[in-house]
């Protein structure tokens, strides 16, 4: 019989939104179902990794086999994606990240006044970045949700936050990005070689991101 493709290897995968409270019956979110990050888990537990499934959401069935760490904030997602990063052979950065949180939160439900509301946000950590400057022998890829100018977003990605593969979704074009069950995508490798892939599930879509990652396997110092 053949070895599985990731017997052996430990991916943690990141998925879903992220929710910024404001009070206890209040926060702020964004349209990320989990379904992206959820396929890319159930696939690389199918080809034999370990699986730690860091999630925003609790709305879908977890995938066999993979260990779920449900998440609400961006703080908690960090703290959670620090926790098991140093035992991760690969990382996956599905998630759709808030990137500002309300700056101050109330323990009780905010009261109407009169005239209008104003909320000040203050940025979340960046978790890309931050493994980027960490991250030893990772291999580390994110996703860039763009609806313009994808390839120079992406590939300022890769470089800026020190990734090894960024996976573009074009968000703006019917049939990619949040919530449905398909996607497009376009794979910019830190060669700066690029493989764009036409629409297909999201399972479909996570296996080819995966091949990807298997080739890339042995370069540099990855083994
Ligand atoms: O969940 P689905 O409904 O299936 O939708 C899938 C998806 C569109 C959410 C997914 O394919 C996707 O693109 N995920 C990344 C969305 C995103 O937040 O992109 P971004 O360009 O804002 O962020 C770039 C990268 O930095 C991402 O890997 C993100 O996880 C990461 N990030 C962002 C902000 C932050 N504070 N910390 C981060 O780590």
């Amino acid at each position: 019989s053949v070895k599985p493709l990731f017997k052996g290897k430990t991916f943690v995968i990141t998925a879903g939104p992220t929710k910024e409270k404001i009070d206890p019956v209040r926060y702020f979110t964004n349209r990320s179902s989990g379904k992206m990050g959820y396929a890319l888990a159930e696939q690389a537990a199918q080809m034999g990794a370990e699986v730690i499934l860091v999630s925003g959401t609790d709305s879908l069935p977890p995938p066999k086999g993979v260990q779920i760490v449900p998440v609400e904030s961006a703080e908690d997602m960090f703290h959670s994606v620090m926790k098991y990063a140093s035992s991760a052979d690969v990382i996956i950065k599905s998630a759709a990240v808030a990137d500002y949180r309300p700056k101050q939160t109330f323990d009780s439900k905010m009261k109407k006044q009169p005239g209008n509301l104003i909320i000040e946000m203050e940025r979340t950590k960046d978790i890309l970045f931050e493994l980027g400057q960490i991250k030893k022998h990772q291999f580390l890829v994110g996703f860039a949700a763009e609806t313009n100018d994808m390839e120079t977003y992406a590939k300022d990605k890769l470089v800026r936050k020190n990734a090894d593969m960024i996976v573009g979704n074009n968000v703006s074009e019917k049939g990619a990005g949040f919530a449905g069950d398909t996607n497009i995508v376009t794979i910019f490798h830190k060669d700066f070689s690029t493989v764009s892939l036409p629409l297909m599930s999201k399972q479909e879509t996570a296996k080819r991101i995966l091949l990807e990652i298997s080739k890339k396997w042995g370069d540099d110092h990855h083994s």
